[in-house]
């Protein structure tokens, strides 16, 4: 059976001090990590600090990037590689998130070449997909998620490294959840598009998360779903008291 992972996005919050301080926070808390994958992504100014500060607290918590390039070094002005986060203390690395596609114009090509380097160089990898309002309007909303799992996966033929968080972009930050059953469907199809593309056996196995407006009052109904492993958190995992909440949403 899949281990639920529950990883908060910080996006663009927290400096140093400020993320060292959350991270060691949380971290120290009461979680039982054998029933449970937790993960902080701060911004990449943030990593070492975070990663220092959960080993001090003795944690077991993750630690991700939020993004990287697709090359390891060069004239590439502004950018962070594979290698750079890893020696930080990352292990982990959110690729595809909306507002990298929005914001920044990251294409499935640009992320599939990113998800084949950061697995080629050993970390795992959080592949998001989610469908715009426009698109479930116009009842696209399947189609759009399935074709960025695929385009995003393409050529990678293992999956043990990669989880999957489908996070609805009119959900996020917007307060709006997905009903559980919307949320539950999606993953479903995800995870039998998975199969057809992959495995059975990679489809039981991969973990995918919902994210989206998940606080600690939805997230029990929402990880009670059988096809929700966890999930990836924004606004609520910048706070010690709601992402814990949300850690032990069966406590
Ligand atoms: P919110 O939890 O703030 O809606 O953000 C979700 C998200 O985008 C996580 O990656």
């Amino acid at each position: 059976s899949r281990k639920p992972l529950i990883a908060g996005n910080w996006k663009m919050n927290k400096n140093v001090s400020e993320g060292a301080a959350l991270a060691a926070e949380i971290a120290g808390a009461d979680i039982d990590y054998s029933t449970r994958d937790v993960l902080f992504a701060p911004p990449f100014t943030g990593i070492y600090a975070v990663a220092e500060a959960v080993k001090k607290a003795g944690g077991k918590a993750l630690v991700a990037a939020q993004n990287i390039y697709f090359e390891e070094s060069g004239a590439f002005t502004g950018e962070v590689s594979s290698g750079m986060i890893k020696s930080a203390g990352a292990s982990w690395v959110i690729l595809g998130h909306s507002e990298r596609r929005s914001i920044f114009g990251e294409t499935d090509e640009i992320i599939n070449k990113k998800v084949k380097k950061a697995l080629a160089d050993g970390l795992s990898v959080i592949l998001c997909v989610g469908e715009t309002l426009w698109e479930r309007e116009a009842k696209a909303e399947v189609e759009t998620v399935l074709a960025q799992t695929g385009k995003g996966l393409e050529g990678v033929e293992d999956l043990s490294n990669v989880v999957i968080a489908y996070e609805p972009v009119w959900a996020i930050g917007t307060g709006k959840t997905a009903s559980p059953a919307d949320a539950e469907a999606m993953h479903k199809a995800i995870r039998e598009y998975i199969a057809k593309i992959r495995s059975s056996a990679a489809a039981e196995n991969i973990r995918i998360l919902y994210g989206g407006s998940m606080k600690p009052d939805n997230a029990k109904e929402l990880m009670a779903c059988p096809d929700i492993d966890g999930g990836l958190v924004g606004g609520a995992s910048l706070k010690a008291d709601q992402f814990l909440k949300i850690i032990n949403f069966d406590k």
